[in-house]
């Protein structure tokens, strides 16, 4: 595989500049994981195209539903994260109950919160599927409050589309 991480320095101020970063970054993404179907491989290159494109975060990376009850840490981008979330605890746990993006623009308050890093201030995750079944979550932590809109959880959903391709492939 070559593939070199784009050097474009996205804005994210208006939500037709969002648009325009997650077209490049489907892009970019469709030739990262072109012809890989390792599951530990794509999603950790995943992580890292999220988190060394988009601006403004400081955690990006995987939770995986090892049991139908819990999530374990996959393959992430930022500090050392909690290792296990029961379904329905915090903002990832949510989103397993729920089965759609959730956008939380202040992470204090949202009852249950995790705070896996104290700077975190804002969160999306979005919800992973292998065809139907929910095997997990991406989820992205900002420093920044109110980081995250509907254009990023449409914006992520597309990205994780092309991934979960990967599973089938
Ligand atoms: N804040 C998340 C926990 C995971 S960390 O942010 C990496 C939550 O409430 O589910």
């Amino acid at each position: 595989m070559t593939f070199t991480l784009s050097e474009a320095a996205y804005r994210t101020d208006t939500p037709q500049a969002k648009e325009a970063m997650y077209a490049d970054l489907r892009s970019q993404l469709q030739g990262l994981l072109h012809g890989e179907s390792d599951w530990i491989a794509n999603t950790a290159n995943f992580s890292s195209l999220v988190f060394y494109s988009m601006p403004g975060l400081n955690w990006a990376g995987f939770y995986f539903l090892k049991t139908e009850d819990e999530l374990v840490l996959g393959p992430f981008q930022g500090k050392p994260a909690c290792i296990r979330i029961k379904r329905g605890r915090g903002v990832c746990g949510a989103t397993v109950e729920t089965r759609v993006p959730t956008v939380v623009p202040d992470v204090h308050a949202f009852p249950g919160h995790i705070a896996c890093d104290a700077n975190s201030r804002s969160e999306l995750v979005v919800p992973v599927f292998s065809r139907e079944k929910l095997i997990g979550v991406f989820d992205l932590d900002s420093p920044q409050p109110g980081r995250f809109d509907q254009t990023d959880a449409s914006g992520v959903q597309s990205l994780v589309h092309i991934l979960e391709q990967t599973l089938t492939a």
